[in-house]
């Protein structure tokens, strides 16, 4: 093409003076693989503090992460590609072949799948044991344990993990506790201030809350963060800038929509303890809910816990299919921490592998739903599922 001033504008955008000249009222996304430099100064400049390929660094990528440290109240954190991305990249920084990891049997199947398969090949141990006893931890306890790692709550019947006891486990053996927050959010908890050192959101779920990104977050000390930039970017694993301009989008209204989420969870927990076609409800909130006292020390109010929850229906398939299809507003999804309000069966989801006496022992049965609670309004919920349970009548 002959050169021209108008094609100098098109191809470099000089139009465009940057944030300040336009003063966006939304932060605009950076759709660029790369930023552009004159010179040999500029291309030093630029290397040593500025953005200069998108793999290494991108302001969407560090405006969420900025979002994400003052929630979770942590010093630094990194966004990945997605929540196992983020696990995956943080374990290889930090765990070396010899090191030893306590992780919480009752646990998201992929980490499970992580820790049981993927690590030991890199020589990596790992002792699965069951979080509810404390003792449990303290006897897995080596001289080469560096890690201990749990969810705050387990999928699916919500069995929470004392994270200050896990926090002083950890730190007097010199370990590293790593606390998964997807279920409940930095709204409902921040593990940092009861003591872990490292915070794994997948913001596919809450933290973007609209089920249309898929993203991870890590958020830790400087320190530990500084470990862990370089070993993504060898990964390839963050988060790339138009899932992450969406998230940033996605976790302004995290406030608005996750506390409504709890509130209506723990509505509904109460309704269907006092449905006659409901066995057992879990939710940290009810006072039948077996750590009920711990919840109520680990959580500001039964409001504020989390928007998931499970519940038992009779084990009667043909009757759950005709119950699934009466609901109008739950509906089955394989994700969670949407505005939706979505139903999951772990029996034929992430517990099918497993044989039917081992997921009765952890109470997961045919007729046991996950529930992640959405943002309608808690009474048209209860009325939905009122209408629809009266099919196992
Ligand atoms: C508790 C928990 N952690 C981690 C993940 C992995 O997140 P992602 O799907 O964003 O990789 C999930 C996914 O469902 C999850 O439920």
């Amino acid at each position: 093409m002959k050169y021209s001033k108008g094609s100098e504008v098109l191809y470099t955008g000089r139009v465009v003076k940057g944030m300040d000249f336009n003063k966006p009222e939304a932060f605009p996304l950076f759709a660029n693989t790369s930023f552009t430099m004159k010179s040999l100064k500029e291309v030093k400049e630029a290397y040593s503090s500025k953005y200069t390929y998108v793999r290494t660094g991108n302001p969407n990528r560090d405006s969420l992460a900025a979002i994400v440290s003052f929630l979770e109240e942590g010093e630094d954190t990194l966004i990945f590609s997605s929540g196992m991305g983020a696990i995956t990249t943080t374990l290889l920084a930090l765990i070396k072949p010899g090191d030893h990891i306590i992780c919480n049997r009752n646990i998201y199947g992929e980490t499970f799948d992580v820790m049981t398969k993927l690590l030991p090949t890199f020589g990596v141990e790992t002792t699965l044991v069951d979080f509810d006893n404390l003792e449990n931890v303290k006897k897995a306890v080596k001289g080469t344990t560096k890690m201990i790692y749990s969810e705050v709550l387990a999928n699916p019947t919500l069995e929470i993990a004392d994270v200050p006891s896990l926090a002083e486990i950890a730190h007097s053996n010199s370990a590293l506790l790593m606390i998964d927050n997807t279920f409940t959010t930095p709204i409902s908890i921040q593990p940092i201030k009861y003591g872990a050192d490292i915070v794994i959101n997948s913001m596919t779920k809450f933290m973007n809350g609209h089920s249309d990104a898929i993203l991870g977050s890590i958020t830790a000390t400087s320190e530990i963060i500084e470990k862990i930039r370089p070993i993504r970017m060898l990964c390839g694993t963050p988060g790339d800038p138009n899932s992450s301009w969406m998230a940033f989008r996605g976790i302004q209204t995290i406030d608005l929509r996750v506390k409504k989420q709890m509130a209506n969870a723990a509505k509904l927990a109460k309704a269907f303890e006092e449905n006659k076609y409901i066995s057992k409800v879990n939710h940290p909130s009810l006072e039948s809910f077996k750590q009920h006292e711990l919840a109520t020390k680990l959580f500001e109010s039964n409001e504020t816990m989390t928007g998931m929850m499970s519940f038992m229906v009779p084990e009667d398939e043909e009757k759950i299919d005709k119950f699934m299809e009466a609901l109008h507003f739950a509906h089955y999804a394989t994700t969670l921490g949407g505005l939706r309000t979505t139903l999951n069966h772990p029996v034929t989801s992430s517990h099918s592998h497993m044989p039917d006496a081992d997921r009765r022992k952890m109470g997961i049965t045919p007729g046991l739903f996950r529930l992640s609670v959405g943002i309608e309004e808690p009474e048209d919920l209860i009325a939905d599922f009122e209408q629809a349970l009266k099919i196992f009548g």
